[in-house]
């Protein structure tokens, strides 16, 4: 499958192009056209580090499982692998070293949704959170609530830290301020007892997986599941469990999700926003590029912009429409992407990018 080639929308551009119809003319024509015009479902997508997801995903729908059960099915591949860092088992930590996840889920035909926050024990945040959807008339647990709620559906407990995720935790706290106690063990290699030798701060990350589905009979859902940003402050929430910041759909219209800064989804409301556009006519692409300059109007904090006054973060948003059409856009860039399967087999695709 080719790849097409990534529909970059620089900020002028984009301001130029006031208007959805301006914005959607500054879409890629060329590759739309060379892309398979899927009409319906079934179509998954997802974040960037899921495309063993979009396929789990893609299968369960061809066997007719629902499409909220599906996409949780697919992420739990990425929750289950010790190697992805953004969730599950081995995800980073809290600043104390605990990981606490955050998830949610959603199932368009009855509009209901689930969600958890703060997790401790339990790598597969997003089923905990189809739990709360299916066995609960609530809609967000959180903490030692969410943990006993697990226990209670069967869910097993362990540590969820990974020895490599330990390793980056330390190192971090080696090198988060040169006047703590904390010393990088690289200085036990090159001692440098009186400089305190300091490789400044390790940056924090806000890795997630996000998940979408659209089936056959055009019924969406869509899940996110994240070990959110590293080494946070114990009980911050992101908006991964945040219905219609980092996870919101409508089954008349379409899903919507976002992985990258969380603080910076949950003012903007992002996914929420996302439906919205299209239930406006919006193409999926071009309502993820409209909450991304939405964002970037209201970022004023001076350390959160580079020197040209655009937000210095990542940030990336997904959304997939009840015709079946998808896209994705992020914040800055170069070939980042994101997953896709549908007929055409499962692919990874290249977002557009508000600031290239
Ligand atoms: N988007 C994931 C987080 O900020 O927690």
């Amino acid at each position: 499958m080719t790849v097409p080639p990534s529909p970059r929308v620089d900020r002028r551009h984009f301001i130029a192009a006031s208007g959805a119809a301006a914005l959607t003319a500054a879409l890629p024509r060329p590759a739309d056209a060379a892309r398979p015009q899927v009409r319906g479902g079934p179509v998954v997508i997802s974040s960037g580090n899921g495309l063993v997801a979009v396929a789990r995903a893609l299968a369960q729908l061809n066997d007719g499982v629902d499409p909220a059960a599906a996409v949780v099915h697919g992420v739990a591949a990425v929750e289950d692998d010790p190697r992805d860092m953004s969730v599950g088992l081995g995800g980073l930590p809290n600043e104390q070293g605990v990981v606490q996840l955050d998830a949610s889920v959603m199932h368009g035909p009855t509009h209901k949704a689930g969600a958890v926050a703060g997790l401790e024990n339990v790598r597969n945040a997003a089923a905990v959170a189809l739990e709360v959807l299916r066995r609960t008339d609530h809609v967000l647990l959180v903490g030692a609530g969410a943990l006993a709620f697990a226990r209670a559906c069967g869910f097993e407990e362990e540590n969820l830290l990974t020895e490599r995720a330990r390793q980056a935790w330390l190192k971090w706290k080696g090198n988060l301020n040169p006047d703590d106690d904390w010393l990088d063990d690289d200085q036990l290699v090159t001692p440098a007892p009186d400089s305190r030798a300091h490789a400044g701060p390790t940056p924090h990350t806000h890795g997630t997986i996000h998940c979408a589905a659209l089936n056959d009979q055009g019924d969406l859902g869509a899940c996110t599941t994240t070990s959110g940003l590293s080494y946070k402050i114990p009980g911050r929430v992101g908006d991964s469990p945040i219905i219609g910041a980092g996870m919101y759909v409508e089954n008349d219209i379409g899903a919507a999700g976002a992985t990258g800064r969380g603080e910076s989804v949950i003012q903007s409301c992002g996914a929420f926003q996302i439906v919205q556009h299209m239930g406006r006519g919006d193409h999926p692409t071009a309502a993820c590029l409209k909450v991304l300059e939405w964002i970037a109007r209201h970022t004023r904090r001076p350390a959160l912009l580079n020197d040209r006054g655009q937000p210095n973060f990542g940030c990336t948003m997904y959304a997939v429409r009840k015709d079946g059409a998808y896209g994705s856009a992020t914040m800055r860039g170069r070939n980042v992407q994101f997953a896709v399967a549908d007929a055409a087999g499962a692919r990874k695709e290249e977002c557009a990018v508000l600031y290239g």
